[in-house]
């Protein structure tokens, strides 16, 4: 068992252009996938990208759980899914706002501009490719993780930072939960668990 130190935003890491994985059947691919899994198991998380472990390869972990899948969205569950040198194609021109928060940004959330549907490409650790679509938060999501391989992070593709928050002082998040049903449930327990909520949104 591995669980590896995440960098957090600054790191010079998070900022490079990751390299493709030349054989996705290694056995040290494999290794760097079980690693990053159980990093995310350790800390109850959904997604991971190898360079915010400082692996400077284009390798994605992620699931969906329950707690992270908004109400109506019509996404399953999805298991562990291990991602090597995915490409993400937009089936739409027009980008949504999606709250999002990052294990190398920790304690913030913000809303970022995603395409709520993609198709994404990408090869197995037996280095089959496999393609499928997704929307709305999975599509997200997955933006999110494949970003970190292009030294992406969601900060830099917010299009208004007025909407970038501590987790402790989500004010603008209980303000679109306020009118907007749609919200990945543990942004929602994010507003349920503010104290000052019954100050700020009584009716909320
Ligand atoms: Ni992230």
């Amino acid at each position: 068992m591995a669980v590896m130190r995440i960098a957090k935003m600054g790191n010079p890491a998070l900022k490079m252009v990751a390299e493709p994985v030349a054989d996705p059947s290694a056995p040290s691919i494999e290794a760097l996938a079980r690693d990053m899994q159980e990093t995310l198991e350790d800390i109850g998380a959904s997604g991971l990208a190898a360079p915010q472990i400082m692996v400077n390869l284009r390798v994605v972990v992620y699931r969906m759980i329950p707690a992270r899948i908004p109400a109506k969205s019509g996404i399953d569950p999805i298991p562990w899914t291990v991602m090597i040198n995915p490409e993400i194609t937009p089936l739409t021109k027009v980008k949504t706002e999606v709250w999002e928060r990052c294990l190398s940004v920790p304690g913030l959330h913000g809303k970022v501009p995603r395409w709520p549907n993609i198709s994404i490409r990408y090869q197995t650790l037996l280095g089959d490719w496999v393609s499928h679509d997704a929307h709305s938060s999975w599509a997200a999501l997955l933006q999110h993780e494949c970003d970190h391989l292009d030294g992406i992070l969601y900060p830099a593709r917010m299009t208004n930072l007025s909407l970038l928050s501590y987790n402790d002082e989500p004010g603008p998040l209980a303000e679109d939960i306020a009118t907007n049903g749609a919200i990945d449930p543990l942004f929602k327990d994010l507003v349920v668990r503010w104290p000052a909520r019954q100050r700020w949104f009584p009716t909320g």
